[in-house]
């Protein structure tokens, strides 16, 4: 969604930080901290010596082969040791980890020695069900704390971990688990939503049938649902069951800097998901180094990121960062709005929660109840706050401001992807900010804004977002996609810098001002999905020939689908096809696929080979001029 973001309300104005937050601020100073950054090599070196290598790097950065940059060469290390096992040693080691609650109000704490323990049996468990190191483990999980566990006991002996979402439904998995060549599927009874249990297991019995390399199923009995024994087949298991009498301890493998950690799906403007690869030390250091330095983590931080783990949000700010830095990290299972909108409010009371990482949708959300909500608990436990995952609106920026941050919180309007596994472009907690822009480039990060051609864009205009240095966390490939890798993301502009696929401007400061994508991806409640899926989703229902789709602008969501279709000869889009259509989509794609609009139409405008312009259905939407339409059929 293009947000204008050049006309902002009367507090058109930049919010300095407290005195408060610059004393116990870990950077002092701004612009030093950007400049001690143009040494990338140095900068990310000082900050891998925080964790424990087995062997240390001999080389920081090896980019001798463009863009298959390398980090951290020929370290050293795992991430799971660095994440649980170091704490074992330190006063941590009884200190709460992970604390797992969920919408029906209840909680589970786990310890770093409990959370190492539990890590431990489950590695033993699958080396057992013959994982080895690289062999690929998917999880279709809700947010509990069995995930988590599963994700670190893969990490701890080098299987490699594929997310599924599990918002995602039958046809989205399929693809995942079948791309990935996935081995071992962890999967749950159900999840908790809105005081239903939704099944996911009967999501993952009917995907499953077509995912042949899936040796074993780890079904985890998390709702209480009964699951008859007799339902499980010869190749399913229960969690319970699977780590009885493993060994508590399980040597870490030694892991390349290089080696592969996960792969996560995300959607690009064409075909089918993209299996976004990430690898073990420059994430690691990219991860910890911004949670610890954006949100300014001290040993007594509550840190709460509400994203998914299904996402990247959660791979990078729910799991890995936080306790890479032995920082508690709150779990919450269930919607911002159940039993009532003061949920969230009511756990940060409760726990004294000092770091809140959220969605502009979630606030957009929120703040439709007004301050009856946030007033109705008491938040002066909150030190930062952050958003992720779309453009910030000033109005809610406002309102999180001064509802949730009691105007003491400065807001870390954090711009990162998929594919930079790190935050990018953000503020620092003393960082002026500016309400909508996510500001400047993270110390060490390079950003521009560039013309079609690749030249840099003068102050204020409109433009590609690219970035022009490598970066630690970065992804190294697509999986068995070097292609599109190289093809979507390094050859568009000159000279191998990374196109985000953001349309960006930036202002006087130098501070980035982010408009939406350029591409063909659409945000909805700033979950990534590309048309083309969609697209492909509606053509596999009998009824349509063919469908183009598009973003339409939403209050609250940010974008819903608006679809325009041509249906087969006889059929008409009456009601019943209508809820149908809706019905097949969420069924092949899950809820995240939010139909706004469908509308029959004969033909779809399309180029001379037949590609479907979806940038001028866009423009015809928006009432806009259709541009260059030279390359159109008709
Ligand atoms: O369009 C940008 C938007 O989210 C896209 C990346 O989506 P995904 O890979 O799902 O990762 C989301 C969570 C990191 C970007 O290309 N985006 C992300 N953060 C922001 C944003 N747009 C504006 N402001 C942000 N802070």
């Amino acid at each position: 969604m293009v947000h204008d973001t050049t006309v902002l309300l009367d507090e058109r104005r930049v919010f300095e930080p407290s005195e408060e937050i610059k004393k116990r601020a870990l950077i002092k100073n701004w612009d030093e901290e950007i400049e001690k950054g143009k040494d990338i090599e140095k900068y990310w070196s000082d900050n891998a010596e925080q964790f424990e290598w087995f062997q240390k790097w001999d080389k920081v950065l090896d980019d001798s082969n463009k863009p298959f940059y390398k980090w951290f060469v020929n370290g050293k290390i795992n991430l799971a040791y660095n994440a649980v096992d170091r704490w074992i040693e330190t006063e941590k080691r009884n200190q709460v980890a992970i604390i797992y609650i969920n919408e029906r109000g209840e909680e589970k704490k786990i310890t770093f020695y409990e959370l190492y323990i539990q890590v431990n049996k489950l590695a033993n468990a699958l080396i057992n069900l013959g994982v080895k190191k690289g062999d690929t483990v998917s999880t279709y999980m809700p947010m509990c704390p069995e995930l988590l566990i599963a994700l670190l006991a893969c990490t701890k002996i080098g299987a490699v971990h594929s997310v599924i979402y599990s918002g995602l439904s039958v046809g989205a998995f399929v693809d995942r688990i079948n791309d990935a060549k996935v081995k071992v599927l962890f999967t749950a009874d159900g999840t908790y939503r809105r005081g239903k249990v939704i099944n996911l297991k009967s999501i993952a019995d009917e995907a499953i049938l077509q995912c042949p390399t899936v040796e074993t199923i780890v079904v985890v009995n998390h709702t209480g649902t009964p699951i008859e024994i007799s339902e499980l087949s010869g190749r399913e298991i229960f969690y319970d069951r699977l780590i009885e009498g493993e060994p508590a301890y399980c040597e870490p493998e030694p892991m390349d800097s290089e080696d592969p950690l996960f792969i996560l799906y995300t959607s690009g403007s064409t075909g089918k998901p993209k299996g976004v690869l990430h690898t073990t030390g420059g994430y690691m250091v990219g991860t910890a180094t911004t949670t610890r330095l954006i949100f300014d983590i001290h040993d007594d931080d509550l840190w709460w990121c509400t994203g998914d783990i299904g996402w990247i949000t959660g791979h990078s700010y729910v799991l890995y960062g936080p306790l890479l830095l032995g920082t508690t990290t709150v779990v919450y299972e269930g919607a911002p709005d159940y039993p009532d909108p003061g949920v969230w409010w009511k756990i940060v009371e409760k726990y004294g929660v000092t770091k809140f990482y959220t969605a502009p949708t979630a606030i957009r959300h929120l703040m439709r109840f007004g301050t009856r909500y946030t007033n109705l608990y008491n938040l002066d436990s909150l030190r930062i706050l952050g958003t992720v995952g779309e453009p910030m609106n000033p109005e809610a920026w406002m309102w999180y401001y001064k509802n949730v941050g009691k105007e003491k919180c400065p807001i870390m309007d954090t711009w990162w992807q998929t594919e930079t596994g790190m935050h990018l472009i953000s503020p620092i907690p003393i960082s002026p900010l500016k309400p909508g822009s996510a500001t400047r480039a993270f110390p060490g990060i390079e950003a521009d804004v560039v013309d079609e051609e690749g030249n840099p864009v003068p102050e204020g205009k409109g433009g590609y977002l690219v970035i022009k240095k490598p970066w630690p966390a970065m992804f190294r490939n697509l999986y068995k996609d070097e292609e599109r890798f190289l093809d979507v993301y390094w050859k568009t502009f000159p000279g191998c810098v990374y196109r985000a696929g953001d349309m960006v401007r930036k202002d006087e400061d130098g501070y980035f001002w982010i408009q939406g994508r350029s591409d063909d991806v659409l945000k909805i409640a700033g979950h990534r999905i590309g048309s083309a899926e969609v697209e492909s989703a509606f053509v596999a229902h009998p009824a349509v020939v063919e469908a183009a789709v598009i973003g339409r602008s939403d209050p609250i969501k940010g974008e819903v689908i608006k679809a325009f279709v041509i249906l087969k000869e006889g059929y008409e889009l009456k009601t019943q096809l209508i809820e149908d259509l809706k019905k097949h989509v969420r069924h092949e794609l899950g809820p995240v696929a939010v139909l706004g609009e469908i509308v029959q139409v004969d033909k779809l405008p399309k180029t001379r080979s037949g590609k479907i312009m979806r940038r001028i259905l866009r423009a015809h939407e928006m009432g806009e001029d259709l541009g260059d339409t030279s390359t159109l059929e008709e």
